[in-house]
């Protein structure tokens, strides 16, 4: 009795917050500056913040239960409402969702959901927060149907289940954009991407300069991600179908909450949230080390962080200059030793533990062998390098023209085989 009366004084107390805390904008119901959803099982909260020392409100959705506020999504990231407390968010026209500031009938900003024609809301059109963070709109006779969703808009956070990578019918990418500075969520200058070319790879992007890229997916991770593929703890997969090729994650325990962020400096963080220390945990960080900086060592370059200075050139290549000081400062150039002629006794040479080279220039064959992808290489002079395409020994992948941004990859790297003149090969065999 005693604690249902305390329940009771607490409902009444914090009515607006708690009690009435609801998952839904309806209609009927919108949201004011300083009032937030809460999803069912109490993972996430969506409402008005503002980040770090900025006085601008952002509409968002953070964690609910993590202390030090989180945010994983900005909707109006680059069209804040100015340092007032009076947004209101709501469902307006045909449906959209809608952040308005005081002073204003048009709205600040809005989704642009492609919903049926006139201006009339559909009175069972709802927006729920799910207990994933993704916030979607559906209509109450066929909740299953997502007719927008935020998952499909990210900002800087790739959360469990939700896609990176390309809609191939619509012609449009879900990628992560940075936010400007802690203090700023509007769009930052970094992208962390899927390639659209030939393989399946992730890329940190400035602008269109590559960054760092994840190496190729292998069947189980990234080429150049370590560890990923054995940690039992975490499931990657990438999938794709004629009208989309995309990355998704989970955490096998769902009670632990995951993130990868893209940081204003570039870098990704996957992160966990451990209760007991209150604290964000770094699981992994990219890039990591000088190897991983995009290109380092220039194209047929190899890179070892465990030697100084850490570029050479693939076997079969020299640098073209031999002064000292571009060797420390990675500048050189690697040219080929001899010509390549091609069929006149030149052949593959076998590197291990490689993390594959740039994989925009590329073919991929599941279908074939190890030994049929070196026929097929064998026969195509432009054809530079071939490896596996799966990390288990199957399909074939084969480089035409320059090997870029390659690196030697300990442990969790891949053979590669690249294609050496005759003298080159003598040495070894
Ligand atoms: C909000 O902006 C108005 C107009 O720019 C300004 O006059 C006012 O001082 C601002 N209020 C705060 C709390 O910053
Ligand atoms: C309110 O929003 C309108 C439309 O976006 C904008 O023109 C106006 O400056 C805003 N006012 C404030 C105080 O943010
Ligand atoms: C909204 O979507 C329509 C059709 O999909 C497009 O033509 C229009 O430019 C979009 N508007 C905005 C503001 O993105
Ligand atoms: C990993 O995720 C994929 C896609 O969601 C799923 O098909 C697969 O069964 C999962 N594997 C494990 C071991 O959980
Ligand atoms: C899952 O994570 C929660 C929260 O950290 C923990 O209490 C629980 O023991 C974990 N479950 C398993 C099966 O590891
Ligand atoms: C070699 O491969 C390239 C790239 O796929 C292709 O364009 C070219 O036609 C091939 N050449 C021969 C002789 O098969």
């Amino acid at each position: 009795m005693a604690s249902f009366v305390a329940l009771f004084l607490l409902c009444s107390f914090f009515a607006a917050q708690l009690c009435n805390a609801t998952d839904t904008i309806t209609r009927n119901n919108l949201l004011r500056d300083g009032e937030t959803l809460v999803s069912s099982g109490g993972n996430y909260a969506l409402g008005f913040f503002s980040p770090g020392n900025s006085k601008q409100r952002y509409v968002g959705i953070w964690y609910n239960k993590v202390q030090e506020q989180t945010v994983v999504w900005v909707a109006n990231r680059d069209n804040p409402v100015r340092n007032s407390s009076s947004g209101i968010l709501k469902i307006a026209e045909r449906g959209n969702l809608a952040i308005y500031n005081a002073s204003s009938t048009n709205p600040v900003w809005s989704t642009n959901a492609s919903l049926p024609g006139s201006k009339y809301i559909k009175p069972t059109l709802i927006y729920m927060l799910l207990d994933t963070g993704n916030l979607v709109l559906c209509d109450e006779d066929n909740m299953a149907d997502f007719l927008w969703q935020s998952f499909d808009y990210p900002t800087d956070t790739h959360l469990p289940g939700m896609k990176i990578g390309m809609n191939l019918k619509l012609g449009t990418s879900w990628s992560l954009r940075s936010w400007k500075s802690p203090d700023d969520p509007s769009t930052g200058d970094f992208s962390y991407e899927m390639s659209g070319a030939g393989s399946v790879e992730m890329f940190i992007k400035k602008g269109s300069q590559k960054i760092w890229r994840s190496g190729k997916w292998n069947g189980q991770g990234w080429n150049g991600v370590p560890g990923l593929r054995a940690n039992g703890i975490m499931n990657f997969s990438v999938a794709s179908n004629p009208n989309e090729i995309y990355y998704i994650y989970s955490f096998h325990n769902t009670s632990v909450f995951t993130k990868a962020v893209l940081d204003n400096l570039g870098f990704i963080r996957r992160t966990t949230w451990a209760e007991n220390t209150k604290r964000w945990n770094i699981l992994r960080s990219y890039p990591d080390d000088a190897c991983d900086n995009y290109g380092r060592c220039g194209s047929f370059g190899r890179c070892n962080p465990s030697y100084y200075p850490s570029c050479s050139c693939l076997p079969g290549f020299k640098f073209k200059s031999t002064n000292e000081g571009d060797a420390l400062e990675g500048t050189q150039i690697c040219v080929r030793k001899r010509e390549l002629l091609c069929g006149k006794g030149d052949g593959f040479l076998k590197l291990e533990n490689m993390k594959l080279p740039d994989t925009s220039n590329i073919r991929v064959d599941m279908s074939l062998s190890i030994k049929e992808c070196e026929i097929q290489c064998r026969n195509n002079c432009s054809c530079t390098a071939y490896s596996s395409a799966y990390v288990d020994g199957s399909g074939c992948v084969a480089w035409f023209d320059d090997l870029n941004d390659v690196r030697d990859f300990p442990e969790w790297g891949q053979d590669l085989f690249v294609r050496v003149d005759a003298i080159e090969l003598g040495k070894y065999c």
